[in-house]
């Protein structure tokens, strides 16, 4: 299965009606909704007011990225807003076993991402209960970054886990997936490519996420 997740971060904010509305338009499976809180992550970006006005507008699925210390404390909330996906991250939540089961007991899907520098074996114990793993390929924090290379490795090992446990957990890749890139990253085991800037600052976005699925085949 190929999913391409347009991340609104890259979007114009003063049309954000608009630009789901491409969204609703598009192949887009998923709307990538990247939290911020200037703690975790060096930047601020929005939370859950804007999750609750997309929620109404979009039948597309709401993946909220929280890149947020404590994420425990906004599931909750973030459920309520609206999110169909709910991804915290590896190196901010202590409990993470006990995160991913609340996730799950609000009847949403889990995810769990991994900054660059972590690797997926932490993720062994728990992989069977993700419906997600979210590959950072940037340090997270801002959109328009350069894909780090040794993404591709841990695209492969983290397959191979997901194999060997017989887990359902789809790959997610985040930061720096492009038309150049998008072919290897589907042929290396990637399930859904987060899309930022290749989609929101090009000037045919529907054409850009149709090339970005056909490069699964
Ligand atoms: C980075 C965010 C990404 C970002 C991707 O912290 O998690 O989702 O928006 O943007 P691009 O595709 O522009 O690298
Ligand atoms: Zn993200």
């Amino acid at each position: 299965m190929a999913i391409i997740a347009p991340s609104i971060l890259a979007a114009n904010f003063l049309n954000l009606g608009a630009e789901i509305n491409m969204c609703n338009q598009s192949n887009a499976a998923w709307i990538h909704l990247d939290v911020m809180d200037g703690c975790f992550v060096p930047n601020i970006s929005f939370g859950l007011p804007i999750v609750e006005h997309i929620r109404p507008i979009t039948t597309k699925l709401l993946d909220v990225h929280l890149m947020i210390v404590q994420p425990e404390k906004y599931i909750d909330a973030f459920a309520t807003a609206g999110a169909d996906i709910i991804t915290i991250h590896y190196e901010a939540s202590t409990h993470l076993h006990r995160s991913i089961a609340h996730i799950k007991s609000l009847g949403k899907k889990a995810g769990v991402a991994l900054n660059p520098h972590t690797p997926i074996t932490v993720l062994n114990d728990v992989l069977t209960m993700l419906d997600l793993v979210c590959l950072m390929s940037v340090n997270p924090g801002f959109g328009g970054q350069t894909f780090i290379d040794r993404t591709y490795k841990k695209i492969a090992t983290l397959k191979d886990e997901i194999l060997m446990q017989k887990a359902s957990t789809l790959i997610q890749i985040d930061g720096g997936a492009n038309l150049n890139n998008a072919k290897k990253l589907f042929n290396c085991g990637a399930n859904v490519l987060v899309a930022g800037n290749a989609v929101f600052k090009n000037q045919n976005p529907l054409s850009v996420i149709n090339q970005m699925l056909n490069a699964a085949h």
